[in-house]
């Protein structure tokens, strides 16, 4: 199977879906969890005008303008929707005005503002948001008359979305909400367990950090006919299952907008790794529980900044160019204007070049003493996997801090015999490690673990129980490896002493304990262990805290046919 395709099929009345098929895209390209490679979406609509809605990645320049000239003469393009300026959808806007310089952009105010920095040309435009309409006018040979209403979706996740959406079908356009990260020849989402625990994943990285935005857009949509379809920017267009997913976004953040304790995530989109960088922490602060809320400095309005600042219970900033343009030299004055005393303050290196040194930053952020959220996260190469996983651990850590009182109160409120009985259940002792890539890039992670079971014998398979905010848990995704260290009833004690350390984020877990490489697929196996069981996930069933891993084990071995396993006794079970 080639590595980029086109796939072009009619999904709707006069309406046609291009999608991008990026079989291989990897994992910590972008989004964190990327296995199944991506699509990335555009559309054309037939009216008596037509309208194309986004474009693609640069990669498939070729292929995509290729395919855009079977189906319709470029010069009859009267309009081109930008949903938003992300690169992986406008990368050939400017191939596009090459063909077609008359096209019309419709687009947000800000993503238009963002373009005019992007393709360097002039261009036609139009600016819309909630509530506006563009005429396309009626289908001579099925009669529909389509007009598109659209709805501005700030922050999802980019601060210059818009969704559009078409009367005439009843289509919902929506680019990356309600997207995920999957590659298929699949047009819709007929089988809604296979892309389930993908569009999960794409919420938690991508929707969840901006959940309030989240739940803005949802009473927009709610206000629309009834939708028919979404057709999403990324992965399978949601058609079979639309109210199951439209739930989700609507629980999910509804959850997420429970807490009162929020860290303000800041970043400059366009500038630098620093949208990424940005998801990562906020990422990390969602696996614990606890909410993030991504701030454009350049997109969001001076009176929203300041309020999202200054109710903020930790405000994370990244550095800023050191010649910034006036708009964002006045949001980093309002952000500094609305700091507060009693709030927990980072900074992130954006690793944009021209970077203001993030020292700097850091002591004009702390002009009141304030705590430190996490030590300065410096990015001295450009972002790999390993940068991704620390930035996510730090964010872990703030999350914790966010959550503390709320999980004090959890492990107090068990019943009291419930709870003694439940400490009667035991388990031996294991290290559980993983690693993925390689030298510069290689991400390790271990945890002591005890709540492992043997689940099946054919294939021999076994649950882990992983606290949704452990460190490793980014590094047990379905298809990914790990290994069961299973520690010796006579020689443990230094291996539980050193894993239950806290490590600060993005240590180095296996820093002075004795390891065999290469032995076993996926993790490091102790040279103390009593045997070890090489594992890959297959399933996950989500628990409240918890994560119950289904994984098969590929290979194991015993070093010591004599010794037994350490086995862990508890007297209350509200904790390990
Ligand atoms: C005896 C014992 C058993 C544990 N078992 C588990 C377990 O089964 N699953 C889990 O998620 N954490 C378990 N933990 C907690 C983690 O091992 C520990 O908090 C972790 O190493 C911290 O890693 P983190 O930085 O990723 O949070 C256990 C802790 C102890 C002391």
């Amino acid at each position: 199977m080639s590595k980029l395709s086109i796939q072009c099929e009619v999904f709707g009345a006069d309406s046609i879906a291009l999608r991008s098929l990026d079989w291989e895209r990897n994992r910590f390209d972008i989004e964190f969890g990327l296995r199944n490679g991506t699509t990335y979406n555009s559309f054309l609509i037939n009216g008596s005008k037509t309208a194309l809605i986004d474009t693609s990645h640069l990669k498939f320049q070729q292929i995509w303008l290729n395919k855009i000239k079977e189906y319709v003469n470029p010069k009859q393009i009267h309009y081109l929707i930008i949903s938003h300026t992300e690169p992986d959808h406008s990368g050939l806007i400017n191939d596009l005005l090459e063909l077609n310089p008359e096209i019309e952009i419709i687009a947000s105010k800000v993503a238009i503002q963002f373009l005019a920095n992007q393709i360097h040309r002039p261009f036609n435009s139009r600016a819309v948001k909630s509530g506006d309409q563009i005429d396309l006018g009626i289908n001579q040979t099925s009669g529909i008359h389509h007009q598109f209403q659209f709805i501005s979706a700030p922050n999802l996740h980019w601060p210059d979305t818009i969704f559009s959406f078409d009367k005439g079908t009843s289509i919902l356009y929506t680019c990356d909400a309600f997207g995920l990260h999957y590659c298929s020849n699949e047009l819709f989402d007929k089988d809604a367990e296979i892309i389930a625990e993908d569009f999960r994943y794409y919420y938690d990285c991508l929707m969840g950090p901006n959940a309030r935005s989240v739940v803005q857009a949802l009473k927009r949509i709610d206000e629309l006919a009834e939708i028919n379809t979404i057709a999403v920017g990324h992965g399978p267009l949601l058609h079979h299952n639309l109210n199951r997913w439209v739930n989700d976004y609507r629980e999910w953040s509804k959850q997420r907008n429970q807490h009162e304790n929020y860290a303000a995530i800041c970043y400059i989109s366009q500038y630098g790794f620093c949208d990424q960088l940005s998801q990562a922490i906020a990422h990390g602060i969602g696996k614990a529980g606890a909410q993030g809320q991504l701030i454009d400095l350049q997109a969001t309005d001076s009176q929203e900044l300041s309020n999202l600042i200054s109710e903020a219970k930790a405000v994370i900033a990244p550095t800023w160019p050191s010649e910034p343009d006036i708009d964002l030299q006045n949001s980093i004055g309002t952000l500094l204007a609305a700091l507060k005393q009693k709030q927990l303050i980072a900074v992130y290196d954006s690793y944009g070049g021209n970077d203001e040194p993030i020292d700097s930053v850091a002591s004009q952020l702390r002009s009141f003493e304030q705590k430190e959220a996490f030590k300065p996260l410096r990015v001295k190469e450009e972002p790999n996997g390993k940068t991704y996983q620390e930035f996510e651990e730090a964010g872990t850590d703030l999350g914790q801090v966010l959550n503390q009182n709320k999980n004090i109160s959890m492990m107090k409120s068990l019943n009291n015999d419930l709870d003694k009985a439940l400490g009667r259940l035991s388990g031996g002792l294991y290290v559980v490690t993983a690693s993925q890539g390689k030298t510069n890039n290689l991400r390790q992670s271990a945890m002591v673990a005890s709540w492992v079971s043997q689940a099946s014998f054919k294939p021999p398979g076994l649950t882990v129980a992983v606290a949704k905010d452990r460190a490793i848990e980014s590094l047990m995704q379905i298809g990914d490896r790990f290994v069961i260290n299973v520690l010796r009833e006579d020689n443990y004690k230094h291996l539980l002493r050193h894993f239950l350390k806290r490590f600060p984020p993005g240590a180095d877990r296996f820093s002075g304990v004795n390891i065999l490489e290469n032995v076993a697929k996926g993790g490091p196996v102790l040279t103390d262990a009593l045997a070890f069981l090489s594992c890959q996930v297959k399933q996950k069933l989500e628990g409240p805290d918890h994560w119950i891993i289904y994984a098969i084990v590929e290979q194991g071995n015993v070093a010591d046919a004599e010794a037994r396993t350490a086995v862990h006794h508890r007297k209350v079970g509200n904790h390990y």
